[in-house]
């Protein structure tokens, strides 16, 4: 990242017209190049007529009005900051880059919010800010990201909750299964105490929260038989995210749980390192999960959403006039983002539904009653493992429904 020098050119270009001062009017009258011809011109009309004290007034007049405008200018006149970001006065090179990575497609809820974010910022800050997007783990994957965030290799990332667990395990709330009936209950957890404190605690790590993208409810998928009841786990593998929620609850259902990084996923199904996993539609999808898996349960049991995080002091460095724009845009994108979510994941089930590769079972009112019985103990074990700080947080989301 090259910082952008201020030149009094460019000072004089962006905001002239701004200023109310006689000077200023001459600089947008006759340039500034030319005002100091008219300048030098008085003083040598001043020295023939009226001798050198009245020259040297002049020149020192002109002078300290020139800094003094300026550096008022600089300091004080609204707007002028904003446009000072304008990418046409911008010499090559001198931009803000800010690499964006992420781990999924990018026709997935999150792939085209990080995309419809870095066009939106190109556009509002006319190229001087490019926002370069890595979908599909190209630049890192999943339990390389925190890492390159933290040591400047990337500025923004996007991991999925249940991954932030790495960093403090009580993200691990949001995986708690059928803790959730809607993504509007999962909005007001995050946006009252349990999610403001969940944010805070990530200033210690060095990182900023910025924002919570959904992507929406999980499914699960298999090659070897249909899921509906409970017994129908006993003795399959699946792939999982890593959080202890989510390994004890397929153990809780009977089976063996694996953590592994999403690039992974495909490989581990097609080979039958695993015999299943869990995920959102539009990830089972854009992945091709449905090419090496036979069976779909449509069961809604666990959530997917999304922390925008960057790197504190990057962020916090930026200039203000910037990071205002960012996070403007950051809040207007994920408004967008929550509603085009659930629209990509009903395109996406359509497709899968079209294409046929799977065998799709919607779990039944009273299916799901047993695995959600089934799977109260999951709470408890989170319980003891966050302590009583989250205990009636976890109690709620236990009860909520039930
Ligand atoms: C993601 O949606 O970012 C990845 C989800 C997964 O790892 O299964």
């Amino acid at each position: 990242m090259t910082k952008m020098t201020i030149n009094i050119k460019m000072v004089k270009s962006l905001c002239s017209y701004q200023i109310p001062f006689r000077i200023i009017t001459n600089i947008r009258k006759y340039g500034y190049s030319e005002l100091i011809k008219l300048s030098r011109h008085t003083k040598q009309h001043e020295v023939d007529s009226m001798g050198r004290r009245v020259t040297v007034t002049v020149i020192v007049t002109v002078i300290v009005t020139v800094i003094v405008t300026l550096l008022f200018l600089l300091f004080t006149v609204p707007g002028c900051g904003k446009r000072v970001i304008d990418g046409q006065q911008i010499a090559k090179g001198e931009k803000i880059v800010i690499k964006f990575s992420h781990v999924v497609a990018e026709n997935t809820p999150k792939g085209l919010a990080a995309q419809r974010f870095a066009d939106l910022v190109r556009q509002r800050t006319g190229g001087y800010v490019e926002v370069q997007v890595f979908p599909n783990s190209s630049l890192y994957k999943d339990g390389e990201e925190f890492e390159a965030l933290q040591n400047g290799s990337v500025q923004m990332i996007a991991p999925a909750t249940s991954k932030m667990s790495m960093l403090d395990p009580a993200w691990q709330i949001l995986d708690l299964p059928y803790a959730f009936r809607n993504l509007t209950e999962v909005h007001a957890m995050m946006d009252g105490t349990a999610g403001r404190k969940l944010f805070a605690r990530l200033e210690e790590q060095g990182m900023l929260g910025l924002a919570m993208w959904d992507n929406g409810f999980k499914q699960i998928t298999n090659n070897q038989h249909p899921l509906a009841q409970v017994k129908d786990f006993k003795d399959l593998t699946f792939r999982v995210m890593p959080s202890k929620v989510l390994e004890n609850q397929f153990k809780q259902l009977g089976a063996a749980a694996l953590p592994m990084p999403f690039s992974d996923v495909h490989q581990a199904l097609a080979d039958g390192s695993v015999d299943g996993e869990e995920n959102t539609i539009s990830n089972i999808y854009t992945q091709r999960f449905d090419q090496v898996q036979k069976y779909l349960t449509i069961s809604n049991h666990g959530y997917i959403g999304y922390v925008v995080l960057s790197n504190s002091e990057f962020w916090n460095n930026l200039p203000a006039e910037v990071r205002k724009i960012l996070e403007e845009t950051l809040i207007e994108v994920t408004v967008w983002q929550q509603r085009k979510a659930e629209e990509v994941n009903n395109n996406h089930l359509e497709e899968l539904k079209k294409q046929g590769q799977l065998k799709i079972h919607l779990l039944s009112p009273d299916e799901e009653k047993m695995w959600q019985q089934e799977l109260l103990p999951v709470y408890d074990r989170l319980a003891l493992e966050v302590g009583p700080e989250w205990a009636d947080i976890i109690r709620g989301l236990k009860n909520n429904g039930r």
